[in-house]
């Protein structure tokens, strides 16, 4: 069996798209749609206004601002030319939450894939979101491709755009495949490592894949006359300082190889399968808790990264999403959940996607599985079969809003703490508690505040009690201890928390509070967090 999953694995390429709204995550998910020939047209499960949706709009909420909460995983075939012949390669596309807003979900989703695709648009450049989804790239070793999005639209020059990120991010740019025509004046693209040109036509609306003609240098010099030239003296250029692939730099995160492309027009997409095929990685082992890795081959084992409920009114339960570690993984299979050593039946395994939901079979590594009713199951939570394996827990990622929350009446006190019992172990919010502040009205600390509306919206929907958010100011949380406390809790403009996981938490008002009170009590623990954006 083992050497089945050996040649699984070698075949599967998972990735996540990192982009700041609007950069067009969602026309690019559907380009990689139709190239892989999952759907026949673009436009057809766009997720917007009078079009069907592709992305699960799972609550009201949802449904209200046209934005997804939810985190799902597209699978497709794809052959591509580095692929085994004849074997097409499997590609696992990972969904981030699209919203401007940030939660922890986002960052969940991240340690699921082992690339990341960061959209940028050509006119705009990098943006806040792209940025910071980055910097959790850097910050788990994911490596990054780029992809410069909208050149069918007027915006910067490539210069100009591989100068920003080299100099804002500390990434360089190693374009392979670079435009000919400038932004608004796409014409094709020259393949860095050929030579050769690759011409596009336009279809009607971009709804079909647009036909490539690949020619040679000589005859695209003909064909484009100044924008070829300009176009090899500018990779000549990127070559002398040294901006070309290198699969080592690449890999170790300090190098990014670049593609210029339209998702709505289909340019450039057909090339973003063909280096994810070639030059992503495929999925590796981990190690776990102890410091031994789990080799890919060895017996089953997952990781849980996403718990949800309520995703839409048709579906009423709580699935957790696993990304498959080792081994191969069969529907009905009875693995055992390491944190409490009980058995769990998989027989209820689904690969999701949107609204649509089919029964999975069979899986493995790097393959994102849905396990339906899953109560047992949180965040960062493993499942194994055969030898004992706990993979370390996902980072809590260090809270910026805090908030009071709270029944409007008390009578529904039981179903209020029953709610914030299962919102806090599906890792929707932080949840911090003292004696003074009670359980009546808990402190909820969330990356990005639309994770408080969420909760909000759930108590009503799900528990029917109607809450209220109250926002309290404290701007920050660092780490201490039982021994730290007591001082912390007689400082103005601190108060002192015990977390779920039992890890001790004082939040201050202000970063000029905490640096007082290190400069004034320097015995004190107060360690920071894993922030965002670290
Ligand atoms: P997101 O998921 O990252 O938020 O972005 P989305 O794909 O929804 O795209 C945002 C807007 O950018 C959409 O326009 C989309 O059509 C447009 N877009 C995406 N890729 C390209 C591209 O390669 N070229 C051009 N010119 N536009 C692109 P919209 O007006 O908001 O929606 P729609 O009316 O086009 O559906």
């Amino acid at each position: 069996m083992s050497s089945d999953v050996a040649t699984e694995v070698k075949r599967r390429r998972t990735f996540a798209i990192i982009s700041h709204p609007d950069a067009g995550k969602s026309t690019m998910t559907e380009a990689l749609a139709l190239h892989a020939r999952m759907i026949s047209e673009a436009g057809a499960i766009h997720g917007k206004a009078g079009r069907k949706s592709t992305v699960s709009d799972w609550m009201e909420m949802e449904k209200a601002r046209g934005i997804s909460v939810s985190s799902t995983a597209l699978q497709f075939n794809y052959l591509a030319e580095h692929s085994e012949p004849g074997i097409p390669s499997v590609i696992n596309l990972v969904d981030t939450p699209g919203h401007a807003d940030f939660s922890e979900d986002t960052y969940r989703v991240l340690t699921a894939v082992d690339a990341a695709v960061m959209l940028i648009d050509a006119a705009k450049g990098l943006e806040p979101q792209t940025l910071k989804l980055f910097q959790v790239c850097r910050h788990r070793g994911i490596p990054v491709i780029t992809v410069i999005n909208k050149w069918d639209r007027p915006g910067q020059t490539p210069l100009e755009l591989i100068d920003e990120i080299s100099e804002r991010i500390g990434l360089t740019p190693t374009p392979l495949f670079f435009p000919v025509g400038i932004a608004g004046d796409f014409r094709g693209l020259l393949d860095r490592r050929t030579g050769e040109y690759v011409h596009f036509t336009r279809t009607a609306g971009g709804a079909k894949i647009a036909p490539e003609e690949i020619m040679s240098a000589d005859d695209a010099a003909a064909r484009e006359g100044d924008e070829w030239t300009a176009a090899v003296e500018e990779s000549e250029l990127l070559s002398e300082m040294g901006q070309d692939h290198d699969q080592e730099m690449f890999l170790a995160g300090q190098t990014s190889p670049m593609i210029f492309a339209s998702a709505m027009l289909n340019f450039g997409v057909r090339q973003l399968l063909e280096v994810l095929v070639e030059l992503a990685p495929p999925p590796a082992g981990r190690v776990d808790i102890e410091g031994n890795e789990r080799p890919v081959t060895d017996p089953f084992s997952a990781v849980v990264f996403k718990v949800q409920a309520g995703m839409d009114s048709s579906h009423r339960d709580r699935l957790a999403y696993m990304r498959i570690v080792s081994g191969e993984f069969e529907r009905g299979m009875v693995v055992t959940h390491a944190q409490t050593g009980k058995p769990f039946a998989t027989k209820y395994a689904q690969a999701v996607f949107g609204r649509d939901r089919s029964t999975v079979d069979t899986a493995y590594p790097g393959d994102v599985v849905g396990l339906v009713n899953a109560t047992a199951l949180a965040p960062g939570d493993t499942l194994f079969d055969g030898p004992k394996v706990q993979f370390p827990p996902i980072p809590s990622f260090a809270p910026e809003h805090f908030s009071t929350l709270r029944a409007t009446t008390a009578d529904k006190y039981k179903q209020f703490r029953k709610a914030m019992d299962q919102l806090d172990s599906e890792g929707v919010v932080q949840v911090l508690r003292n004696d003074t502040r009670g359980d009546m009205s808990p402190v909820l600390a969330a990356v990005g505040p639309m994770q408080f509306e969420v909760v909000t919206a759930r108590m009503k929907a799900e528990f029917n009690v109607d809450t209220i958010i109250e926002p309290l100011g404290y701007t920050l949380a660092r780490r201490t201890d039982a021994e730290s406390a007591p001082e912390l809790d007689r400082q103005r403009g601190v108060e002192v928390f015990t977390r779920t996981d039992g890890a001790v938490l004082a939040l201050f008002s202000d970063k000029w509070r905490l640096q007082y009170i290190e400069k004034e009590h320097p015995d004190l623990t107060l360690q920071p967090l894993v922030a965002a954006a670290d």
